[in-house]
């Protein structure tokens, strides 16, 4: 029990927290310990601070590590034997070497040999933790394809960084500029190089085999990220919008199918609209093939948030018990009228309550084809047919594009029958209308 209380959860605030750090604190290593090399900077009192600060952090994320439990499938592990196996199995050695503080090596024993230095470079490793946390933001809400998008672009900036650096360490730029402008020319030539443009304006000294080397590897680098770069770049336009170009294409089908049999240009025109204004509101997704793929304790998660808009303006729903609420959307289907659709007619046998939740609709009364009532969204109709199974007071007819669910007679049945208080709201609302429509009809009674 004890030990469980101190092993530390993968997905925890603070523990994210401290990712971001851990990841902040990686970025700056990798600009700042190539650069420091490459420019041959002095240690000076910054340096000292900042590489301190990162051995500190990358200290402490390993000790850290010894405690944080990790998921196995979905379960979470917290033995701590098993969590400090896995660890020195995995990310320890790396985690360990790049957190040593290389740069405090003696000055002098630096100059004796000067590769010693490149030690400091151990650190750059640490870039390789960033794709852990990169697979579990994964997990969150986040468009793959932005995800791929910005790691695409980190990974070609920092390249650029690196292969900046390595023509510095080549001797390729004239030493006789200020360090910022040194490293600027670098990383202009490395961007004209990989970019494959290569104005030549600034190139190596082709008697100096390191350099006209490393150039070599750059062009050929270039090559190959450009070609990669296009590659993604036209990958992820296309899949940019996957349900636009659905919508597009069963678009086209659509108006062949209505071009092939010959349909009026107003009867077209409503089908295009209908369908566009489908789009427009719910961006293609049928919502009911999404939430049936679910299982049921997530389905229900989904349609509170999906219908929450409509339990918060339906006057009936009102101080509803969470009962009544998660007994109803469970059942709602959502329904599209566009402008001068008839819903139903008077007189017809109702199978069906309704719930405007956006748009209007008009109540009218047949024989004289009058309107008596005009429904806005947070109302309802079609209640008195189910309650008092009488056929259709009167005829209901969209006024504009309406988004309406509808609560089928079976489960209008069984939710009164379990929540009296909404039976009671329901019941009230029915008699008010009814008595009104019974008042109409004996007005319009033939004499
Ligand atoms: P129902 O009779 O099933 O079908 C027609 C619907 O119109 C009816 O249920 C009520 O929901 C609604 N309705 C009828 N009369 C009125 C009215 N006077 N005001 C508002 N709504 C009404």
């Amino acid at each position: 029990m004890k030990s469980k209380k101190t092993v530390i959860h993968p997905d925890a605030p603070g523990k994210i927290l401290w990712n971001l750090v851990t990841a902040g604190m990686v970025l700056l290593t990798m600009i700042v310990t190539p650069l420091a090399l490459a420019l041959e900077l002095p240690l000076g009192p910054g340096l000292i601070i900042i590489e301190g600060l990162v051995s500190l952090i990358f200290l402490a994320d390993v000790f850290i590590n010894f405690r944080t439990g990790y998921l196995k499938g979905n379960q979470l592990v917290t033995d701590k034997k098993k969590i400090r196996q896995r660890y020195l199995r995995s990310w320890f050695v790396p985690d360990l070497l790049t957190s040593l503080p290389f740069f405090l090596l003696p000055q002098a024993y630096v100059s004796i040999n000067r590769f010693i230095r490149f030690f400091r470079l151990v650190r750059v490793l640490k870039v390789f933790t960033l794709f852990q946390a990169v697979n579990r933001i994964r997990r969150y809400k986040v468009s793959s394809n932005f995800l791929r998008m910005v790691t695409m672009v980190f990974w070609l900036l920092l390249t650029a960084h690196f292969i900046a650096c390595g023509m510095l360490l080549a001797g390729g730029i004239p030493r006789d500029l200020s360090p910022a402008m040194r490293y600027l020319q670098s990383f202009y030539w490395t961007i004209t190089t990989l970019a494959t443009v290569g104005y030549g304006d600034i190139t190596p000294d082709k008697t100096n085999a390191l350099q006209v080397i490393f150039t070599i590897i750059a062009q050929m680098a270039g090559v190959g990220m450009y070609g990669y770069v296009i590659g993604s770049v036209t990958n992820v336009i296309n899949r940019i919008d996957i349900s636009k170009t659905n919508f597009m294409e069963q678009m086209e089908r659509v108006n062949a199918f209505l071009t092939y049999r010959n349909i009026s240009d107003k009867v077209a025109r409503r089908v295009n609209d209908y369908y566009y204004y489908l789009w427009d509101t719910r961006r293609g997704y049928e919502e009911s093939n999404i939430l049936n793929r679910l299982p049921r304790s997530i389905r229900l998660q989904v349609a509170r948030e999906v219908h929450l808009d409509i339990i918060g303006k339906v006057e009936l729903f009102q101080g509803a018990s969470l009962a009544l609420i998660q007994d109803i959307i469970l059942h709602l289907e959502p329904l599209v009228f566009i402008p001068g659709d008839c819903i139903f007619q008077e007189g017809e046998i109702g199978d069906e309550m309704f719930f405007i939740n956006r748009g209007k609709v008009n109540v009218v009364s047949e024989p004289e084809h009058e309107t008596v009532a005009v429904l806005k969204e947070g109302e309802v109709f079609g209640e008195i047919a189910l309650f008092y199974s009488q056929p259709r007071t009167a005829s209901v007819y969209a006024r504009d594009y309406c988004d309406i669910y509808s609560l089928n007679r079976e489960d209008f049945d069984r939710i009164l029958a379990r929540h009296p208080e909404f039976a009671e709201k329901v019941r009230e609302l029915a008699r008010e209308r009814w008595a009104d429509s019974l008042i109409r009809q004996d007005a319009y009674k033939p004499e």
